[in-house]
């Protein structure tokens, strides 16, 4: 079983672009190669080498070929783990079917899905030919830090979008290719970022670090230029990053340790929509006058805090969410300083239920400043 694959690895090696590109049939070829040389019920999972043997493919096509008795393997490149469809050339699928090490991936290559297998590691050299891909889905793999090599992204000069989610890494990957523009790194065990991890990304725009478990990102995001979506959520941070993305559109911070806001925080962020920061340790001693007054914002949810009182916030502001906090009185100078024709708040939805106020706490100026509530819970 074992010499075969390395005979047909071995041919691979010498394979071309051209040698399938004018032939239609190659798809069908490479189907009955894997029916009649591969197939074997009892070994489900076919893989050509294992943990133990260097890996094989470096292998010269001489000693191989001395094996001898079978004829030259059909012409194709495709790993026999994997399927490429001849009508989508620059696609390879090795998704779902229990891999438990990354095959070589050929150089035609833009987009390649290994999710959902057994993968705990990323070998140095795996993508060295492979140097035009684009995507790279790896999320739902049991690879971990150690098991990265040190410069398995550098030569990946073009990469845009790269899914490590779903593995069991403690640790930021890389260095990274500064093309990415979206960054997979959700649930996983990672404990903080350190400030240099995502250094020259100035095309990254969306963010995912969501469920992992840091406590510090100091400032390693404020340098992402092109950063919309940040995802910090269910980790254990107790401080806001130490500067945000002056592009950044949503932040969400929900479900981890924040205290604090520093004053006039998002002001940095002059293009901000969506603030979530519900399941944290907020009080109001953690808060400065301005620390979520930003006139940019239109939904912020602090529910499941400690608050004791309703934080200023902007007149822009259309959704607000405090329930589940401990505020025992409805300022209405948290939502205008000034009320006349022309200064009101614009808030929508206001939810302050779960709190320890009365519907009767409610201001009699409150429906001038609020004007344009529909829906207001106590
Ligand atoms: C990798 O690329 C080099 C140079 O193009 C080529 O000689 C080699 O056969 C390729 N290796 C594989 C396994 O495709
Ligand atoms: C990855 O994490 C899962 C769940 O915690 C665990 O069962 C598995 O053994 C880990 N795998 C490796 C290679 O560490
Ligand atoms: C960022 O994107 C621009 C426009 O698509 C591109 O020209 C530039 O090369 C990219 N930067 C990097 C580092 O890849
Ligand atoms: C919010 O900040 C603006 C200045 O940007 C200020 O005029 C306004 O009074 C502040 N709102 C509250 C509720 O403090
Ligand atoms: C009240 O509204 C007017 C007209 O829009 C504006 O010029 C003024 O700055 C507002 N005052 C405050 C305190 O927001």
């Amino acid at each position: 079983m074992q010499w075969v694959s390395l005979l047909l690895l071995a041919g691979l090696c010498s394979l071309s672009r051209a040698q399938y590109d004018d032939d239609p049939h190659w798809w069908f070829q490479y189907l009955r190669s894997q029916q009649s040389t591969y197939y074997d019920p009892y070994d489900p999972y076919p893989y050509p080498y294992e943990p133990s043997e260097p890996y094989p493919y470096g292998v010269e096509e001489g000693p191989a070929y001395a094996y001898g008795s079978l004829p030259p393997p059909e012409p194709r490149d495709c790993p026999q783990e994997c399927d490429c469809p001849p009508n989508f050339p620059t696609a390879m699928y090795c998704d779902n079917r229990n891999l438990k090490y990354l095959p070589f991936v050929p150089s035609r290559m833009k987009y390649v899905y290994f999710q959902n297998n057994q993968i705990t590691s990323i070998q140095e050299g795996v993508f060295d030919n492979a140097t035009g891909l684009l995507w790279v889905a790896l999320h739902g793999n049991q690879i971990t830090s150690d098991k990265v090599g040190r410069k398995v992204f550098s030569k990946l000069r073009h990469l845009e979008r790269l899914y490590l989610d779903h593995n069991n890494l403690t640790r930021m990957p890389g260095p990274l290719p500064r093309s990415l523009r979206e960054l997979h790194l959700d649930h996983n065990q990672i404990s903080r970022v350190p400030n240099n991890a995502l250094e020259g990304l100035e095309n990254l725009t969306a963010l995912y670090l969501h469920h992992n478990e840091i406590q510090e990102v100091g400032s390693s995001m404020r340098g992402l230029r092109s950063l919309i979506l940040l995802d910090l959520s269910y980790n254990h941070l107790r401080r806001v990053p130490d500067g945000l993305p002056s592009a950044l559109e949503q932040l969400y911070l929900e479900h981890n340790n924040v205290y604090t806001v520093p004053d006039s925080y998002f002001r940095g962020s002059p293009k901000l929509l969506y603030v979530r920061l519900s399941h944290n340790s907020l009080t109001n001693n953690g808060l400065a006058t301005n620390s979520f007054n930003a006139s940019s914002l239109l939904e912020l949810d602090l529910s499941y805090n400690q608050l004791q009182k309703i934080p200023p916030v902007n007149t822009n502001l259309e959704n607000l969410y405090l329930q589940g906090n401990r505020i025992n009185e409805f300022s209405i100078s948290s939502f205008c300083t000034v009320v006349d024709v022309m200064n009101f708040s614009k808030l929508q939805v206001l939810r302050l239920d779960g709190n320890e106020i009365q519907r009767s706490a409610m201001p009699v100026d409150a429906p001038l400043c609020l004007r344009l509530a529909s829906l207001i819970e106590i």
